[in-house]
């Protein structure tokens, strides 16, 4: 009798296992997708349905992400991992280095399609262009965040994961570089931004374009990028414990050289000019940028507007300062090729050259 009971069991919890199994036996038709998950609202709690502002962010894990949307088994087989668990307010080069590194490692076997990386809006775009820069692969890698905490009355962050497996799924999503998937959108990593402090919509990339929407689930592209990404790129981090330290000085009426030379005390190797207007540099902030640039430091003039080309010895003769321009970088996204700029060289002509590629 006691035998009999003890085979029951045996059996019942084979049964249990093999219906696991098959629950999350690989679909050979679709898609491998990993999901990376690092915090965020996306896996967000609010203290009640309508709590949009003032949740905790990073707290749901990354499979209790994937069990919310089972919709995903449809368009890919997802395996999650749970890289880190913050708000993205505090995400570090160090994670930086860790996430790429990982990321690497996934994209090199070849049972791995595609990466969905779960992030916090604050600094998704930053992280998406750092990730276009050193990610070593043509497969597909996704950006996703949400808005509204997942507790939250239509909360936006399961559809946007959908969207964002859908896309990493894609066929078509290969060899665009890092893309980000927001509100039925597809963004470039390197031109998107985070436009308003609250709203669903708020990652734009309004003069250069966002690059598709989605619709039912399914991506749809209109552009592509022309700058260099990914595999193009000539940076390489895999060797790397720690990026150069750049820094970014944000200009404004009455602004003066403080902040550049607390800057250089610190040990900066690099500092971004976000200035007024096209790059603008007042007179109370130039000495202390040339003193900077005399001791080694690099200088790059970047904009706070948002938008547009920084011209090249349009504001300031960058040629005889020796100075280099952003581009139409913005100052956050200046500070990531200028670090890993300085990973290669400190000659200024090879890294003007750089933000005139990437
Ligand atoms: N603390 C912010 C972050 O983790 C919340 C914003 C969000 O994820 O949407 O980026």
């Amino acid at each position: 009798m006691l035998y009999q009971k003890s085979a029951q069991k045996m059996f019942a919890l084979l049964g249990f296992l093999c219906l696991i199994a098959s629950a999350q036996a690989a679909d050979p038709k679709l898609a491998n997708i990993t999901i990376l998950a690092t915090g965020g609202t996306i896996a967000g709690t609010g203290a009640t349905s309508t709590t949009t502002v003032g949740y905790t962010a990073a707290t749901v894990g990354v499979q209790s992400l994937i069990q919310a949307v089972p919709e995903m088994a449809k368009v890919a087989n997802v395996s999650g991992e749970q890289v880190f668990q913050i708000a993205s307010e505090n995400m570090s080069n160090e994670h930086w280095l860790t996430l790429a590194k990982r990321v690497n490692t996934l994209l090199a076997q070849k049972d791995v399609h595609g990466i969905v990386i779960t992030h916090g809006t604050d600094t998704l775009e930053e992280t998406a262009y750092f990730l276009n820069l050193v990610v070593k692969s043509r497969k597909p890698v996704v950006l996703v965040g949400s808005m509204r905490p997942s507790t939250a009355i239509s909360a936006d962050g399961p559809i946007n994961l959908y969207n964002a497996v859908s896309l990493a799924a894609s066929p078509e999503a290969a060899g665009r570089g890092v893309l980000v998937a927001m509100s039925d959108q597809i963004h470039a990593g390197r031109d998107v931004s985070k436009s308003n402090t609250t709203m669903v919509d708020t990652f734009r990339t309004p003069e250069l374009g966002m690059l598709g929407y989605f619709q039912g689930g399914k991506p749809f592209f209109y552009r592509q990028v022309t700058r260099k990404h990914t595999v193009e790129t000539e940076f390489d981090v895999s060797a790397l414990n720690a990026l150069p330290n750049v820094e970014v000085s944000l200009a404004h009426a009455n602004v003066g050289g403080v902040a550049v030379d607390a800057f250089v005390a610190a040990g900066a190797k690099g500092i971004v000019h976000a200035g007024v207007g096209n790059g603008s540099l007042p007179a109370k902030t130039r000495p202390s940028l040339a003193a900077a640039r005399a001791k080694g430091v690099i200088i790059v003039r970047a904009s706070r507007v948002g938008q547009g080309i920084l011209a090249r010895n349009g504001e300031a003769n960058d040629d005889e300062l020796d100075y280099v321009v952003a581009d139409t970088l913005s100052p956050q996204k200046a500070r990531i090729l200028l670090m890993l700029a300085l990973t290669k060289t400190n000659n200024t002509k090879d890294i003007q050259r750089m933000f005139y590629t990437y």
